[in-house]
């Protein structure tokens, strides 16, 4: 009889265990499902902060770092002038230059395609955190690759 209850409690221990390894495998699949972005920024830059914004409500986890000299970044991550834009972002070993939307990281993230990164140069209106009213311009995402060439992505 006892044997029978040191059993019951054996198996409840097991199957609290089992339980909770499964909950934590699943809580960290969860974690590292999330995209973990790193975005560099002058600290007077709205824009930026609004294109944080919208990445973070496109699921993205955002570690903003305010920067004085965007210059000396945009040459650490291979970002030249024709490129550049305001903020430059790093998530997943890709460079994501300027107001690239959400949309376009993800799809790249998913192929895992093997370019340096994307950007939208410039600042052009209607892209993700330059929203001014009724003004939308036309832009287009660059595929940056490795060796610096450019090729359109996506167009809007
Ligand atoms: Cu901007
Ligand atoms: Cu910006």
């Amino acid at each position: 009889m006892i044997n029978i209850i040191k059993n019951k409690i054996f198996i409840g221990i097991i199957s609290l265990i089992t339980v909770s390894a499964l909950g934590g495998f699943i809580l960290s699949q969860k974690v590292s499902a999330e995209p973990q972005m790193t975005v560099y920024k002058s600290p007077t830059c709205g824009c930026c902060t609004k294109w944080i914004k919208h990445m973070e409500d496109n699921g993205f986890h955002i570690n903003a770092v305010d920067v004085l000299e965007m210059n000396i970044i945009k040459e650490k991550y291979g970002i030249n002038r024709k490129l550049a834009s305001c903020h430059t972002a790093v998530v997943d070993g890709y460079v994501i230059e300027g107001h690239v939307p959400a949309v376009d990281v993800k799809r790249l993230l998913s192929e895992k395609l093997d370019v340096l990164g994307l950007s939208v140069p410039g600042m052009p209106m209607g892209s993700p955190g330059m929203e001014m009213g009724d003004r939308v311009d036309r832009y287009s995402v660059i595929a940056i690759s490795k060796d610096g060439g450019a090729e359109v992505f996506n167009q809007y």
